[in-house]
């Protein structure tokens, strides 16, 4: 039996609320106990070392102090694993963005050994932001799902991948069927889904690369594998949104594509979603799909202001996503601090509870996997992470002012990037400490980077 006992600040939320600063569970002095790689036990350090036998163990040194406050990994819920390699590339929008930047770097993945390369890379990064799950974009070529979940396995993460479904209006390169699509991916999902902690997302990249029959035969994947994920973009940017009508007049508005081809259900993740209607809101909340609010990625290609407030009052379920390579940032602390900006440009705002839910509870529970991963519950697995609120001098003397965990939490995620982050474990092992040079991971061996700090 693999026991091992953490003490330190405990920060998570225990349920999924609407109200997340009213709802979170605090130990300043708290002990979060593992059992092979599961969480037994969350609460307060006094409580738990006023046992004899757990007093034993903390004087026998069997217990790890943390400087820092432990909070859960979070989770990005919607990212591309192919695209770390060009993010800040400059000066396009959306669709010159794709066409300039992404289709010729997305050509590379059709080498399965360059595809491992950089999953393992873009993996490792996670873990050095506090993230350690994602649901992730890989291409349109078969090998980089297979790169993506042999190194996520590998390391023992739980992750969500999938195939991009594309028929059209892209490079030869980088197009797949209708029917090859189809089949590619009902062979991945066959594979991969439910396979240790893999889990499989059916991605048509959006509405504008896939024909209506791509869409349908998307659809049906997604009917004959209910509990898998989907993922795909909606409504990100202006000129897309006029292309949809172009493309699809028989369709009312950019979602429906999606809904009349069975796309819009529990487990499907649409990025974005920034310029929607009232029926959009309405149809997304009653099927019961979720919105991945990309603002670092928002900002940099100029598609627009997330309208929280509607989406909240819709009761849509809700997560704050990186969008890596259009987001500036695979931090979602930083993430958080742009979203907070786009609430400011609206006059609106969005506390510092509140952002942290959505990167941790509240995406789990926008994505069913709360069961799992998200909070620091006994029964889910042990995936959580060390901060260090004093990681550069402004922090540290910022931090030396506030008065109040939500103010702290606030100036931190202001102030963030990825030295916030100590340490990262994974099953409750140490994956990741901030500034060492150990790498003992055999899969790196002969990658064309250095690589720091990686257990
Ligand atoms: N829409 C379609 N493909 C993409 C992509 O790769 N990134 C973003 N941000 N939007 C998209
Ligand atoms: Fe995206």
């Amino acid at each position: 039996m693999d026991i091992k006992i953490h003490r330190g600040s405990l920060l998570h939320f225990p349920r999924t609320t609407n109200n997340p600063a009213a709802n979170y569970q605090y130990f300043n002095d708290g002990v979060l106990v593992t059992k092979n790689g599961v969480i037994s036990h969350i609460g307060d350090a006094k409580d738990f070392f006023s046992i004899t036998v757990n007093q034993q163990l903390l004087n026998n040194g069997g217990v790890v102090l943390h400087k820092g406050l432990l909070i859960p990994g979070m989770i990005d819920s919607h990212a591309h694993f192919p695209q770390i390699e060009m993010m800040a590339s400059y000066g396009k929008q959306l669709l010159d963005w794709l066409n300039q930047y992404t289709f010729p770097t997305e050509k590379k993945f059709a080498n399965k050994d360059y595809a491992t390369a950089q999953a393992e890379f873009f993996i490792r990064q996670l873990f050095a932001h506090g993230t350690t799950t994602a649901s992730v974009f890989a291409t349109v070529h078969p090998e980089s799902v297979n790169a993506f979940f042999e190194v996520a396995q590998s390391h023992g993460a739980r992750m969500i991948c999938g195939k991009v479904l594309m028929d059209r209006f892209c490079p030869e390169e980088l197009r797949d069927t209708a029917l090859s699509g189809y089949f590619q991916s009902k062979e991945l999902i066959e594979r991969w889904h439910n396979n240790g902690r893999n889990m499989y997302a059916i991605t048509p990249r959006f509405a504008p690369t896939s024909s209506e029959h791509q869409l349908e035969m998307a659809g049906k994947l997604a009917k004959e594998h209910p509990d898998t994920f989907i993922q795909t973009h909606l409504s990100e940017n202006v000129g897309e949104v006029a292309w949809i009508k172009e493309l699809f007049p028989e369709h009312q508005d950019y979602l429906e594509v999606y809904e009349a081809n069975g796309l819009v259900r529990e487990r499907a993740l649409f990025g974005h979603a920034i310029h929607l209607s009232k029926r959009e809101y309405q149809s997304l909340a009653a099927n019961g799909a979720s919105i991945s609010f990309c603002p670092s990625s928002n900002l940099f290609l100029g598609s627009g202001l997330f309208d929280i407030d509607s989406v909240k009052a819709h009761n849509i379920g809700l997560s704050i996503a990186s969008d890596v390579g259009a987001g500036t940032s695979l931090s979602l602390f930083s993430n958080q601090a742009d979203a907070y900006k786009i609430c400011q440009l609206q006059s609106t705002t969005i506390d510092p509870f509140e952002s942290l839910y959505l990167c941790t509870q509240g995406a789990a529970s926008s994505m069913g996997i709360e069961h799992l991963v998200g909070n620091l519950n006994p029964g889910t697995e042990a995936d959580f992470i060390e901060l260090d609120f004093m990681a550069s001098p402004i922090m540290a003397q910022r931090m030396l002012r506030c008065t109040s965990l939500a103010e702290q939490l606030f100036a931190m995620t202001t102030l963030s990037d990825d030295r916030v982050v100590e340490r990262t474990y994974l099953n409750g092992n140490l994956v990741y400490k901030k500034g060492t040079n150990v790498c003992g991971h055999s899969s790196t061996n002969g990658l064309p980077y250095s690589l720091n700090g990686f257990m």
